[in-house]
């Protein structure tokens, strides 16, 4: 299977709500992701660009600078870029205030004091982004967007996210299932006490008690909530007229590697990959040697490429003088 034309690519995509860009470290993911975006916008249709990478990238793409909120780049284009550290506060006070309804109020100052060790535990900061990820997932349908594009970070963590609803449904279920253990030994306990004090004087409701459920109601409803929110994300990532997955990489044996265990990884969780991108490919058409032969390296590669990915679409493109910026640019990119 040869390479498409580009132009296939924005095509292809049209009607996907939700786009996916994917690869390894510097292949190209921020510039694909923002040129898709620019596209879709300078045709008119809404689309928001959601950035997961610390590194600012986008808002340099696009000349803005960014952050956790909105912002309108264009009367079509929407970007945002989450900022983990923002996201991990925010995360961690929502977390504060439900403890807050139903933990004893003496116990707050030591679990304040656990709350702000656990901020820079390893994967709080990736729980988090998840978490908010699967906001904007589930939000943009309703927000009105024809497309909600994510520029990821790096494989690895990406792949990890698009997994994580269904270890993060399955992580809430068993503590839903043992909340549930706890409330039945709990109102076996009452009830017996309740018996033992059946000819006590003082035969009144105990007012705690009934907080107490109360309170145990609302934790249980902040878990059944969260449940629900990656339920939904994770039935969007596997639905593939809802969502694509597009995976970048430029035709050198390191990416083809990473790309290779991306797709069995991806293909493992039944995601399937939408598309691969080839990007900065040179043109055979080459007086200086140095060019020459980096071009015919990459088209030696393209051979591997094609055999080892017969069953997914692949685009090129091409290598550009400058690094593409503003919005004019990215979508030129694609428009030829
Ligand atoms: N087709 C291209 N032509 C010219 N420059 C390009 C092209 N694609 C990407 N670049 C440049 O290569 C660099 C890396 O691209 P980009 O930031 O899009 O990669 P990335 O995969 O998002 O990187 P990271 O993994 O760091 O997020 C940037 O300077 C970008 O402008
Ligand atoms: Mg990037």
């Amino acid at each position: 299977m040869a390479l498409h034309p580009l132009h296939g690519l924005v095509e292809q995509l049209e009607t996907q709500p939700i786009i996916f860009i994917g690869g390894k470290g510097g292949v190209g993911k921020t510039t694909t992701a923002a040129a898709l975006a620019s596209y879709y916008a300078s045709q008119q249709q809404k689309t928001l660009i959601v950035s997961t990478d610390p590194a600012h990238s986008l808002g340099d793409v696009l000349n803005v600078r960014l952050n956790n909120e909105t912002t309108v780049i264009s009367p079509y284009l929407d970007a945002i870029e989450l900022n983990p550290e923002v996201i991990v506060d925010e995360h961690f006070a929502q977390v504060e205030r439900t403890i807050k309804a139903y933990a004893n109020p003496d116990m707050m100052p030591k679990i304040r004091e656990h709350l702000r060790l656990s901020k820079s535990a390893p994967g709080a900061q990736e729980a988090a982004m998840l978490e908010s990820m699967c906001h904007h997932l589930v939000e943009a349908a309703d927000a009105g967007y024809e497309h909600i594009i994510f520029d990821t970070a790096p494989t690895g963590h990406t792949l990890r996210l698009l997994v994580l609803p269904e270890m993060m449904g399955a992580w809430t279920d068993g503590l839903l299932a043992q909340q549930r253990r706890q409330a039945k030994l709990r109102s076996v306990a009452t009830h017996l006490d309740s018996h033992n004090q059946k000819n006590d004087k003082n035969d009144v409701a105990n007012p705690f008690a009934a907080k107490k459920s109360d309170r145990w109601e609302q934790a249980v409803s902040v878990l059944e909530k969260r449940k629900q929110l990656f339920r939904q994300a994770g039935l969007l990532l596997h639905d593939r007229t809802q969502t694509a997955i597009v995976l970048v990489m430029t035709a050198d044996v390191l990416p083809l590697a990473e790309t290779k265990r991306a797709i069995e990884q991806l293909e493992d969780s039944k995601l399937m990959p939408a598309a691969i991108v080839i990007n900065q490919l040179i043109s055979t058409a080459q007086s200086d040697e140095f060019w020459r032969r980096r071009a015919e390296r990459q088209q030696h590669l393209l051979h591997d490429i094609e055999q080892s990915f017969t069953k997914y679409p692949l685009y090129p493109i091409y290598l550009q003088q400058t690094d593409v910026r503003g919005t004019d640019a990215l979508s030129a990119l694609l428009s030829v």
